[in-house]
Formats: structure tokens, sequence, C-alpha cells
């Protein structure tokens, strides 16, 4: 067989992609009132369905889950109906989707949760940094540690909530356990510092993490399940004192379950540095690699030839450029992504950014 590229279609679990090109999540705050997908948001998902995969924007599994407005969520029978518009979009265009699970924990706000409760993390650690409210940034306050008989809880609205994925007619979920949101939190010895049975050795500090994999396999086939990981990344006030080790051990413990893959966000977000040995945790893991962080189509190129990842998740790319494969395969111009319109607003720098003529995907 040739070396594979970025072109080469590939099967995760009994999934077709036509492609090893993947959409990257990314927060758009552009749901609905209520925060149920809508219209443009199924525009937008459309527009990007010749990825071989795209993993949808963050969504919260609760209403306690939310840390940011007009995020959407998988929670009711309404955001069902309008995450339904958008799956039936990208298959009508031939795509494949799935939909990235996630709890905000202490990455949240009393104005923006039931109540205006308090934030819940697994130790009471405040981060640095300000929360997105509907009244502007405000500090981060502490948040509340969960107690031990709290976590089932947790787990259910992971269970209910991958459920309630299936009929919105997704391909797969991804659960999402980077980026300092609450799994994150409960993987990372700097915002884990329990006694409990949830905290100490990694061993405890991913036993939420496997509980959350556990129920939602209840629903989905393990291998349309995937987890994303951010060992290094210091966004949202994180820190671990021994990245390497522990996400070798994280990774080597979802070696036997059969997930769909592993999604690395290799690096740190906050300063572009990349310290980790990601072939080292390439290695460490015995099915499908997605490498994320800064890609351009040359290192995507050389990381798939080099057997370093199996697929390349892109993100800002996919966001300014909705033919992203058709550019990349014909080595055309990329369209300049507009920070001033990544989140929040209506369709400018959302649905707006331009095909190449001849490679627009039909549109209604
Ligand atoms: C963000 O809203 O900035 C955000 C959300 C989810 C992530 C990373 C960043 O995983």
């Amino acid at each position: 067989m040739s070396t594979p590229d970025l072109f080469t279609a590939v099967e995760i679990g009994d999934l077709q992609l036509k492609n090893r090109m993947v959409m990257a999540p990314m927060t758009r705050n552009r749901a609905a009132e209520g925060n149920v997908p809508q219209d443009m948001n199924a525009m937008y998902y459309r527009q990007r369905a010749s990825a071989g995969l795209i993993i949808t924007e963050a969504s919260q599994v609760s209403a306690e889950g939310i840390g940011y407005p007009a995020t959407p969520g998988i929670h009711n029978e309404e955001q069902v109906a309008g995450w339904r518009k958008v799956t039936n979009a990208v298959h009508e265009e031939g795509g494949r989707i799935f939909l990235q699970l996630w709890y905000c924990g202490r990455i949240s706000h009393p104005d923006l949760l039931p109540d205006n409760q308090t934030p819940v993390a697994p130790s009471a650690i405040q981060p640095e940094g300000e929360a997105v409210t509907f009244e502007g940034m405000k500090p981060f306050i502490t948040p509340r540690a969960l107690q031990t008989d709290e976590i089932a809880g947790i787990v259910d609205q992971y269970r209910q909530a991958a459920a309630l994925a299936k009929q919105a007619g997704f391909d797969g979920v991804e659960v999402h356990a980077a980026n300092g949101y609450l799994l994150d939190q409960f993987l990372r010895d700097g915002s884990n510092q329990r006694t409990d049975e949830y905290g100490g050795n990694p061993e405890n500090r991913m036993r939420l993490l496997n509980a959350v994999l556990d129920a939602v396999c209840e629903t989905w086939p393990a291998n349309r399940v995937g987890v994303r990981f951010s060992p290094e990344n210091s966004f949202n006030s994180m820190s671990d004192s021994n990245p390497l080790e522990h996400f070798t051990y994280f990774i080597s413990q979802l070696n036997g379950r059969g997930l769909a893959y592993l999604h690395v966000l290799e690096g740190d977000m906050m300063t572009q540095s990349r310290q980790l040995s990601y072939r080292a945790l390439r290695d460490a893991y015995s099915g499908i690699y997605i490498a994320n962080c800064g890609y351009d189509k040359d290192r995507g190129q050389a990381s798939i030839a080099n057997g370093d990842s199996d697929l390349i998740a892109y993100g800002v790319p996919f966001l300014a450029n909705p033919d992203l494969v058709y550019r990349y395969q014909n080595n055309l111009e990329l369209n300049e992504a507009n920070q001033d319109t990544f989140y929040g607003g209506d369709e400018t720098g959302y649905t707006d950014y331009p095909f190449i003529e001849e490679s627009e995907v039909r549109l209604a």
C-alpha cells in the first residue's frame, strides 16, 4: 500500500471517512435562545462537509455544564431538533459528524448557571482569568468541590446527553477531556487535589473519565466514541506536575476500549510552545490518533507520512475556508480568518467565507 496522505480515505471502526482532514471543534457562540442550534449553524457545518470528519463545537451535557453564552447544548428536545438540522445538512452533503460533549466545571460563572449556583470542580481552586458572561467579562470565582456522592449525577448527565446525540443523528461523539474543562480538571493534578477515590494518583484522577466513557458506551458502540486530551495546554489556568508520565498512563488505559480515536491538542494554546514528545504519546496508543494544534498542509502531510498521526484536525483554516480540502488538494490560496467574528454574532464571519468558485457545494 502506498503511504497515506491527507486525502487518503480511512476507516475508523465501521465508519468510512473520505479523507484524513478533520474539522476541529471550535466554539462560535451562535446558538439561538435556549442554547438551541439554529439554521445558520446547519449552514455553517453543511458548507464544511467535505472534511473527512467534522467534530462539532463543544456542547454542554446539562444546564449545569454551561460556561459561556450562546453555546449549544444537548440536554433537551429543542436542542435535539436543532442538532437534527445540522446532522441532516452534513449527511446530505456526504459528510460525517461527531458531537463534542462538554461540561465546563470551574470555567463558568454563577451568572450563567441555573439559580446562580456556584460552578463545580474537583477541588475548590479558583482559576486565574475571567468568565464570559452576558454582562461581559467577570473574574472566575472559587468553585465548589464536588462531593463524592455527586459524581454519579455528573456521569448520568453524560449518559443522557450521549443518548440524545444519537437521537439527533450524529455519527458519534467526542468526550471532551481537554482544555481545562471538568474532565481535564480531574485528570491534571494542578486542579485536582481531592483525597477521595477521584483524586491523588493517576488511576483515581481518571476514574471520572472512565465512568463517563462507560456511560456513553451504553448508547454508542465504543468505535463511535472519541476522546480529546491536551496534556500541556495551560489554557484555563491548567497545569500538571508530570504531563508526559501522567498522559502516557491515561492513554494506555484507553487501549483496549476500542474507541474511534484519540484526539490530542499538541502543545500549549497560550504560548504556542510544544515541549512533550507527542510521538511517545502516539506510540502509547493502539488506535487511531488525530493530531491538532497549528498544523498547516505541509506539517499535516509530514505528520501522516511519518506515522506521527493518522488524521489531522484543522481549526481556524476550516473556519475561514469551507472548501479547505479542495484548496489543499489543489494548492490554492486560503481565505484569511477574521478574529473579530470568531465568537458570537450572525452570519458575518461565519457562513460568508467564500468558496473557490468551482468547489462550491450545494448551499440550499
Ligand atoms: C473557548 O470557548 O474559548 C473554548 C472552548 C472549548 C475549548 C477551547 C476553548 O476546548
